[in-house]
């Protein structure tokens, strides 16, 4: 099997992924290939900050190695909390704050309108690739679900009447942002 770092610790986006490229690739994960520092994520943009991980991964390992970077992009907000989506509230990655205050910036706001937007850098054999996934939906007015993680009890991605916290992972996995950035990767890949 070939063996790829996926530029992560996060249980819930490994098992999304080994999900759907687990029978073809050994992906292992930062604290596997012992970096155990955070990754400084300094880009303006997601696509900078994917880049960013990957190619720290790339010059501490010489593996070959992927790695995502997410946003919520909300219309009403000019497309904010985009690249700052894990510390929108606060300075951790507090889920249930970035929530709150997401729904305050929302107040009698009416267009709802948001898109989640990931982009993968793969880096395979030194050479940089870069890959992304879109799901659109609305924010709702307040959360549902106890699924998934992050802003996955506000979304609702477009034909559906739930929110990702209220599917199973393998029914977000086959519409998300990051589900559909990873089928571009296995593109790549294969
Ligand atoms: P990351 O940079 O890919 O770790 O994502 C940044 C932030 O976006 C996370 O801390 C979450 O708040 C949010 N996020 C990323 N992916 C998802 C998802 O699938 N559902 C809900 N929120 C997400």
């Amino acid at each position: 099997m070939i063996k790829i770092v996926f530029a992560t610790n996060n249980a819930h986006k490994l098992s999304e992924v080994r999900a759907v490229l687990g029978g073809d690739y050994e992906i292992v994960t930062l604290r596997e290939v012992g970096i155990t520092e955070d990754i400084p994520e300094t880009g303006a943009t997601l696509d900078e900050n994917a880049s960013l991980k990957a190619r720290y991964v790339y010059e501490r390992t010489g593996l070959d190695c992927f790695a995502d970077d997410t946003g919520l992009e909300v219309e009403a907000l000019n497309g904010a909390p985009g690249v700052h989506s894990a510390r929108y509230a606060t300075d951790g990655h507090d889920f249930k704050a970035n929530n709150r205050k997401l729904l305050r910036e929302l107040e009698g706001v009416t267009n709802r309108r948001a898109r989640f937007r990931t982009v993968i850098s793969l880096i395979r054999d030194g050479e940089e690739q870069q890959v992304e996934g879109i799901v659109s939906g609305v924010i709702a007015t307040e959360e549902s679900g106890s699924e998934g993680f992050g802003y996955d009890p506000l979304f609702i991605p477009d034909g559906h009447t739930v929110t990702f916290a209220e599917m199973s992972a393998e029914e977000k996995n086959a519409i998300s942002h990051r589900g559909r950035a990873v089928a571009e990767l296995v593109k790549l890949l294969r």
